[in-house]
């Protein structure tokens, strides 16, 4: 099996993002607590009335983060201070910038246990999803139940012990495509299908009713930590990714969006 290595860089300062460019950021959200006490102050009270509804401290606490860091990353790019980003969700629950910000800055997140993705864009629909790999899944009915007829043989034709990274890999890539619809999971899961497996690079195949839809989107994998599939789906052609760090990840103080 190929080791994938994806490049991420500290931002420059200022930071601008344009309409031929996608930004990925990928965060670390377990963090110590005077920083979450930062970042609790920064959340709405539908937020924090969420964040207590998590049993376990430490879910609640990375709820708490994964908002504050989109708080500060759109905040950045809008140029208005966290707490003043306002967001609504769509009527599937795909949360949007509130329609006063007057912007066409577009967004999509993803965690996966302490670690967090977020990408951006402008007048772009955009979807991530972020999975850790966890070799059970695979040798139940899951795909079975979840993939489409192809993509089941696809897998199942993959030796045994690399399908579990081929499985997350399939599922990320058909979630990153579910979220940049933004239409959940009433976009049915065998109307389309992804391409996944070593030999194959990240793309939609097929999309049904309208075969032309396949051809409106862009998908590239991620590879943001060891054992973890991640991919993003954005809608059209010709743009180019940048991968950044946030701030936290690597110890450092935060930078300004510009
Ligand atoms: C909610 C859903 C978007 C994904 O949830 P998930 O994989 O558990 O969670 P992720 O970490 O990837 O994403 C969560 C974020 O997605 C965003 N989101 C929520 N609803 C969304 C929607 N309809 N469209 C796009 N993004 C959405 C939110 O920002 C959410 O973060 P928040 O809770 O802070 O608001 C949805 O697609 C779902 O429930 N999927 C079920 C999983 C499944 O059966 N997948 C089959 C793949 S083969």
């Amino acid at each position: 099996m190929s080791v994938h290595a994806d490049h991420w860089h500290q931002p420059p300062a200022p930071l601008v993002l344009d309409d031929k460019e996608v930004h990925v950021w990928r965060a670390r959200l377990d963090v110590p607590a005077p920083r979450l006490h930062q970042y609790e102050e920064v959340l709405s009270e539908d937020e924090m009335a969420r964040a207590r509804k998590f049993r376990f401290p430490v879910h609640r606490d990375r709820f708490v983060s994964r908002r504050a860091v989109l708080r500060r990353l759109l905040g950045g790019y809008l140029q208005v201070s966290p707490a003043d980003v306002t967001l609504e969700n769509t009527e599937f629950g795909k949360p949007v910038l509130a329609r006063h910000h007057d912007t066409d800055l577009r967004f999509n997140l993803s965690v996966s246990e302490d670690l967090a993705l977020y990408a951006i864009t402008r007048g772009r629909d955009v979807g991530v999803d972020l999975e850790h790999i966890k070799p059970a899944v695979s040798d139940e009915s899951v795909p079975e139940q979840f993939f489409a007829a192809h993509e089941v043989a696809v897998l199942r034709a993959i030796p045994k012990a690399h399908q579990p990274a081929a499985f997350f890999d399939c599922w990320v890539r058909k979630e990153a495509y579910i979220k940049a619809r933004g239409m959940g999971l009433s976009l049915a899961l065998d109307s389309f299908e992804v391409s996944f497996g070593d030999a194959e690079p990240a793309r939609l195949l097929r999309t049904a009713p309208d075969p032309e839809e396949a051809g409106r989107w862009t998908m590239v994998a991620l590879y943001p930590a060891p054992s973890h599939a991640a991919a993003l789906v954005v809608a059209g052609q010709a743009w180019t990714l940048r991968r950044w760090n946030w701030s936290w990840m690597t110890g450092k103080d935060d930078h300004r969006l510009g």
